[in-house]
């Protein structure tokens, strides 16, 4: 097995892609902020499916955080990441320095699914995102890049983005991780204390009986409500959004499900740490 290549050089990223696609080579790529779970590592192990090499990088990307979030205190321990994604069977980790010139002047602004949700809540979010994205791609030039269905919204959006600019890349949606009481595994969860690790612990539970009354033909209205009375009532510090979309465009849906295609979407603070999470309906 041919060792990891680790770096933070751009030119020596760009050389090694160069040689793989010389050799024929097909390349999967995992952005990721590190702070590294099981969540990441099954992104890697779906990658493998896909492609021969294995690209993961890891940058905490400024743009999409706010003043007052957690830029600063983000977690960061490159070398246990970089441990992991050579367990998991990753080739290459690409660890820039900055991402961004002191002359950068360029925005990106995606429509459809960006608009609405997380886009309330956190305005700069999506349009961060999708520059970080966008210039992780180029500089990788991936064949396929797997998002997780964790961040619904992001991935929907990461869609949106990459074929309305035309990007040579496949986006592959994979499955929410979650730990035993259910939780969705998060690189934010270690913020929690013991009691508001508990608390956290309900979401997913409150979450997937919400689920199953409205694919039971519950009004969404009602059921979303009820969620959210129930979150705030299991210590939750406030909800953001519950709410049901169309899987794919992520218009807002309401009255009776029917066989329409959605997920319901969730953000709510808990002990000061702010949770998202989602499941499919029905
Ligand atoms: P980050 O939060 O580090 O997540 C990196 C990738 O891991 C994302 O695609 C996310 O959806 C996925 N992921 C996180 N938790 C997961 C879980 N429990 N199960 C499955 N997948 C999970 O998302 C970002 O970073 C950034 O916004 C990024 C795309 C890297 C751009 O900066």
């Amino acid at each position: 097995m041919t060792p990891i290549v680790i770096t933070k050089s751009e030119a020596k990223l760009r050389g090694q892609i160069w040689e793989w696609r010389g050799s024929g080579e097909t390349i999967a790529f995992v952005p990721t902020m590190g702070a590294l779970h099981a969540g990441h590592i099954s992104l890697i192990a779906k990658a493998k499916k896909y492609a021969t090499k294995i690209v993961a990088s890891i940058y905490v990307n400024e743009t999409q955080f706010a003043k007052g979030e957690d830029l600063d205190t983000y977690p960061r321990d490159h070398a246990k990441d970089c441990a992991m994604l050579e367990a998991a069977g990753c080739d290459l980790v690409y660890i820039p320095r900055t991402m961004y010139g002191s002359h950068h002047s360029t925005t990106i602004s995606v429509g459809g699914p960006a608009l609405g949700l997380e886009t309330n809540h956190r305005a700069h979010f999506f349009g961060g995102v999708a520059l970080i994205v966008t210039k992780l791609f180029n500089r990788v030039q991936p064949d396929i890049a797997i998002f997780g269905e964790k961040d619904y919204q992001q991935l929907l959006t990461i869609r949106r983005l990459s074929a309305d600019l035309d990007m040579p890349v496949r986006i592959i949606g994979a499955p929410i991780l979650r730990e035993a009481d259910g939780l969705a595994m998060s690189s934010r969860n270690r913020y929690f204390d013991e009691i508001g690790r508990k608390i956290a612990g309900q979401l997913n539970i409150i979450m997937t009986q919400c689920a199953k009354d409205i694919a039971k033909g519950a009004d969404i209205k009602t059921a979303t409500t009820k969620a959210t009375h129930n979150i705030q009532k299991a210590g939750f510090d406030s909800v953001d959004y519950v709410a049901v979309a169309h899987a794919q465009s992520l218009d807002l849906l309401s009255g009776k499900l029917g066989n329409r295609p959605a997920r319901l979407l969730i953000a709510a603070h808990c002990k000061g740490v702010r949770l998202i999470d989602n499941c499919a309906i029905g």
